[in-house]
């Protein structure tokens, strides 16, 4: 599946620290056909850091892959989005919700939503890379909960470029909560986001927030033209292998063994360049809710630096395959 086809989007979000290349690597394998996106990298450290080719760079295996983009200035912006498409992402995405003091102090992120008209501008700057546009945004800020200002913003950034908007359900706090609480608190409002789309039936409005069972995910599939899934992703990724099932995208979940196999491969690719905690800290969530969790956590915490991630997988495979049963891995 590519950006830009009329297909639903399944997509895995936009997480700092997270969603690196190889965190990304891994997730492709485990979804096929989910849209991925990179962290948020911000324009100067694109533009004026010592190294922008490690924040660009990606296997091709990733895609499709989103450049999400952090920033202000819409010439920066443009520039950004044209070197995205240089290295070939298929899509770009402004972040307008994050609500870090950091982010605000530069004045990007959810402190953008006060400014619809220069969303637009930078939206417009972005396109002119030549790639599908998106943004990722809020319901509203602080304690302002209005639907009526959130579709106010949703109508004038669509006059421009950007018709594809993906909605954190729920609005950020700029002051009194930290990050990792506004993802908490306050509440989600599925509703808005389900609204938004019966107003504006012509965009695209993808769903954000909260989606951590197939249940949810089926009910809410059904309201909007996607689902974008972040935590549950990363700390139980094979929920997003049993999300295509639920979606009919696919028949069964794909075997561990197999994960871990190509996985390997992978990493023999890296060699000495992909030290084992490097790969091993996003594997830590493939055993959730399954028997051997704790054996495979163990596993996982004896990855030293000084390995390859490719001798370390092939300890682990080999460590995995003289359990014989998920009763052996409790022990
Ligand atoms: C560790 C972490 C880092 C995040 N970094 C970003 C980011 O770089 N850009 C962004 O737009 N959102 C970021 N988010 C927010 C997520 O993209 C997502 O909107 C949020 O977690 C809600 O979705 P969820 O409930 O499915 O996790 C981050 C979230 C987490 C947990």
């Amino acid at each position: 599946m590519m950006i830009g086809q009329a297909d639903k989007y399944l997509s895995v979000a936009p997480m700092l620290d997270w969603t690196d290349r190889h965190c990304r690597y891994f997730l492709r394998l485990v979804c096929p056909s989910c849209v991925l996106y990179t962290e948020m990298v911000t324009t100067p450290a694109i533009l004026l850091g010592r190294d922008p080719h490690r924040y660009l760079e990606f296997s091709p295996e990733e895609q499709p892959v989103v450049l999400q983009l952090g920033g202000d200035e819409p010439e920066a912006m443009a520039r950004s989005a044209i070197l995205a498409r240089e290295y070939g992402y298929s899509g770009v995405n402004l972040n307008v919700g994050c609500p870090s003091p950091r982010v605000q102090k530069g004045r990007f992120g959810a402190c953008l939503m006060q400014t619809p008209g220069l969303v637009r501008e930078l939206a417009g700057a972005l396109a002119e890379s030549g790639l599908p546009v998106s943004i990722k945004h809020r319901l509203g800020l602080d304690r302002t909960e209005n639907y009526d200002l959130l579709a106010r913003f949703v109508e004038t950034v669509s006059a421009g470029a950007c018709q594809h908007f993906i909605v954190h359900a729920r609005n950020a706090w700029l002051k009194g909560l930290n990050p990792a609480r506004n993802r908490q608190v306050p509440p989600l409002r599925w509703d808005w986001v389900a609204r938004l789309k019966t107003d504006f039936p012509a965009l695209r409005i993808e769903l954000n927030g909260g989606i951590q069972n197939a249940g949810d995910l089926a009910q809410q599939w059904q309201k909007v033209d996607g689902v974008m899934i972040g935590r549950a992703a990363y700390n139980q990724p094979l929920f997003l292998a049993e999300a295509e099932v639920v979606l009919g995208r696919r028949d069964r979940l794909p075997e561990v063994d197999w994960l871990l196999q190509q996985l390997e491969e992978y990493a023999v690719r890296w060699g000495e360049k992909l030290p084992a905690p490097r790969l091993a800290r996003h594997l830590h969530g493939l055993y959730h809710g399954r028997p051997g969790a704790g054996y495979w956590r163990r596993l996982l915490s004896t990855a030293a630096a000084q390995e390859t991630a490719a001798d370390f997988l092939r300890r682990v495979i080999l460590c995995l395959s003289r359990k014989n049963s998920p009763a052996e891995m409790e022990v």
